[in-house]
């Protein structure tokens, strides 16, 4: 059956089914020759099933407490801190990675500095995996006429709200903290594109284990496949032509 379970540091609840992102990112595990990053892991549900598939799997999350909940196996590596600031990886170092109901609580030059982050550390063809919360929750429904009117103003960040009692009165707003940054899926490929990285899809729906306390018009979710694109050919620097020579 489906439930949420309240994080402990009040961001949000996390879900006990996978969503259909986190699906995908675990089919994308069966055949990855790198360690995967499960961004925000919380309790580890989607970690534990891409280990599942197959996958070498760093799970992350801001709250220790999570991470101490997920039942330890081999090929998980436990990683707490906060993205992006806190995390460091080598180049070219993993094959996916995954970030599901987190980036909404980054600003946007957090946003900016981590996906540029991402796209550093995936492998050349490695993928990202985002779902994210967008404007379009029934309590966030008095923020849509603003985020709309900033987005056709095509400013940057149409969707941070600095504090969230300004624009809902939802009787669980103290499980989420007080600022946070709905996503649509324009915002979500135009940070992706402008870190290097090839967008598949990007899409509004409906998550499957969405509470229908949060149900609005179908646009509630958004997600994200993004590609980091294979080495190009490109040809090895012509030779500079020195005037050595020429009169000998
Ligand atoms: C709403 S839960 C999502 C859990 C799970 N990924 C899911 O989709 O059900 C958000 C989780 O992200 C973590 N989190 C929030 N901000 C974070 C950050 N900047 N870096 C790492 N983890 C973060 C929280 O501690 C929490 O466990």
């Amino acid at each position: 059956m489906h439930r949420r379970i309240p994080t402990r540091n009040k961001t949000g609840w996390a879900s006990n089914q996978l969503n259909e992102v986190s699906e995908l990112f675990v089919a994308h595990c069966r055949n990855v020759p790198l360690p995967v990053l499960d961004i925000g892991a919380a309790f580890g549900l989607a970690s534990l099933a891409a280990i599942e598939a197959g996958a070498t799997v760093i799970a992350n999350d801001l709250d220790p407490a999570h991470l101490a909940e997920i039942v330890k196996t081999n090929k998980l590596t436990l990683l707490p801190g906060r993205f992006p600031e806190d995390l460091y990886f080598p180049e070219a170092s993993l094959s996916a990675v995954h970030a599901s109901n987190v980036l909404h609580f980054l600003s946007g030059p957090q946003l900016e500095q981590g996906l540029a982050a991402i796209a550093r550390w995936l492998a050349p063809g490695g993928k990202l995996f985002v779902q994210a919360s967008t404007p379009w929750q029934k309590p966030f429904r008095a923020f849509v006429p603003v985020f709309e009117r900033r987005r056709d103003a095509r400013e940057d960040w149409p969707g941070w709200i600095e504090n969230t009692r300004d624009f809902s009165t939802h009787r669980k707003l103290d499980q989420i903290p007080a600022s946070l940054h709905l996503l649509d899926d324009l915002t979500l490929r135009r940070i992706t594109e402008a870190a290097g990285l090839a967008v598949q899809d990007a899409w509004l729906y409906r998550r499957r284990d969405l509470p229908g306390s949060l149900f609005l018009d179908g646009r509630e979710c958004a997600g994200l496949i993004a590609q980091k694109p294979e080495l190009s050919l490109i040809p090895p620097p012509v030779q500079p032509i020195t005037m050595t020579g020429l009169h000998e």
